[in-house]
């Protein structure tokens, strides 16, 4: 025999009862979009590499060390997507989305990162992504925090994460912060990990946001951005920070100011966030969501300057805050009605009274917005005890017995699995969907 053919490290199938919950915790997310003015869009899973690697920084960990790129056979190189917010610039751009604005797009998806796999990581994991384009108002910053809040609330069902916040400042306070950090490590450069003298170099502010004990042991001393910011930036931030600290209107456990949170993507400006879950679910990878403003990137891509705000947060994470929510169904309510034909059925005639029961309920489904789950189903085999048995061992609610007199006379009979009740129907009703909703409770 030869070997097993596995799932890649990193990556793993959702199965029918595991994509259910997946399919409900997305479903919550889009539905909180649309009730926050959120319209749902799509960019393509891979994208000219330059659309990341401009985007996002080419020193980021993400650009330099986890992005699964080749060579197309045009010779062009392509990278799988590793977040949304770049995609969704560059369509942003190459759809003239400009004359639009304000902008709120919601997406959601596959992403890909070749990182350690560990629980809450994979190397493909899905999000759902928020962005906000247009709105440069501390006000957006401050709605879009308590939407992210209100999303983890609504899915965890009470007050189970912390906000951790900080800010990077405007342009001219990020400058005078780089020079000061720069002064500050550049003597203690040699004691530095080697990631983290590389981006001395490149981009100092990352070596703040290192897990390497030997870089943490160097910056708990740095200099605090904090004391660098320019007037506008902390005037700024002090009104976000004060509207937040609200605890009226919290969706979260606490506020906490965050100096090191400095994300891992270099198109962040000003305010920046994460979300940690206060449970023991996630282990180690307990940020749920994370996002931040952006002001440069749309220009830096190539499009008018536009500020923007957004956040993702990671479905696989949600799954696990979820879990022990009992205000979120995460199964829908399912109806299986199975199709018991006789043998003197014309099997013609089964296909056609299936076909209109089908038809007839996915219209009152569509007409209705039902999100109630309906199968119907035929058994074809067997003899009619053994087939009744098998309907109920599948958890049929419903089996529908048609041929001998019943069918010659018009009718059917359906029997209410749960109850063993049995009622004879007449053929007519699988026509007209509000005589099927009454008699399946649809
Ligand atoms: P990010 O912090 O890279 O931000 O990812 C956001 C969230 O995605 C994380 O908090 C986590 O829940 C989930 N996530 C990230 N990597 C993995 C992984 N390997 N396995 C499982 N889950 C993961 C961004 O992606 C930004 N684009 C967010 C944003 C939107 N900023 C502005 N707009």
């Amino acid at each position: 025999m030869s070997p097993k053919l596995q799932p890649v490290r990193g990556t793993h199938d959702i199965l029918p009862e595991e994509f259910e919950r997946f399919h409900t915790v997305v479903t919550c997310a889009r539905e909180l979009a649309t009730l926050y003015g959120f319209k749902e869009m799509a960019t393509p899973i891979f994208e000219s590499t330059e659309v990341f690697s401009r985007s996002m920084g080419e020193t980021s960990d993400v650009v330099s060390k986890e992005m699964f790129t080749f060579q197309t056979k045009g010779e062009e190189s392509v990278t799988l997507r590793p977040e949304f917010t770049a995609g969704i610039v560059r369509a942003f751009i190459s759809n003239g989305m400009q004359q639009h604005l304000p902008l709120k797009l919601f997406s959601t998806g596959p992403l890909f990162r070749y990182e350690r796999p560990q629980k809450g990581r994979q190397r493909q994991f899905h999000q759902v992504n928020y962005e906000w384009l247009g709105d440069a108002s501390p006000e957006a910053d401050v709605e879009m925090i308590l939407f992210a809040g209100h999303l983890l609330f609504s899915l965890s069902g009470q007050k189970t994460c912390t906000l951790l916040i900080n800010t990077l400042g405007d342009k001219e306070s990020r400058s005078k912060y780089r020079d000061a950090l720069i002064s500050f490590l550049t003597p203690h450069a040699a004691n530095l990990s080697e990631d983290s003298q590389r981006r001395l170099r490149d981009n100092p502010m990352r070596i703040l946001d290192s897990k390497d004990p030997r870089d943490k042991e160097i910056t708990k001393d740095a200099p605090r951005i904090t004391n660098y910011l320019s007037d506008a930036s902390k005037t700024r931030f002090e009104k976000i920070h004060t509207a937040l600290d609200n605890k009226d209107m919290l969706f979260f456990q606490d506020v906490r100011v965050e100096p090191s949170l400095v994300r891992g993507l270099d198109y962040y400006s000003d305010t920046v966030f994460e979300f940690v879950a206060n449970t023991g679910d996630l282990g180690a990878q307990n940020t749920v969501l994370a996002g931040g403003r952006y002001d440069g990137l749309v220009e830096q891509m190539g499009g008018k300057p536009t500020p923007a705000i957004g956040f993702a947060a990671g479905v696989e994470r949600l799954l696990l805050l979820v879990q022990n929510n009992p205000k979120v169904n995460l199964t829908r309510r399912s109806v299986r009605i199975i199709i018991i034909p006789l043998e003197d059925m014309d099997y013609v005639e089964v296909h056609y009274f299936t076909g209109q029961l089908r038809n007839s309920i996915s219209e009152h489904l569509t007409r209705s917005g039902s999100r109630l789950a309906v199968a119907v189903e035929i058994s074809w085999q067997g003899k009619l005890g053994k087939r009744m048995e098998k309907a109920d061992k599948v958890g049929a609610t419903h089996t529908i017995i048609l041929g001998g007199e019943e069918f010659k006379s018009r009718t059917c009979v359906v029997k209410n699995m749960q109850t063993g009740e049995q009622e004879e129907i007449e053929l007519e009703n699988i026509f007209h969907p509000q005589a099927i909703a009454a008699i399946f409770k649809l």
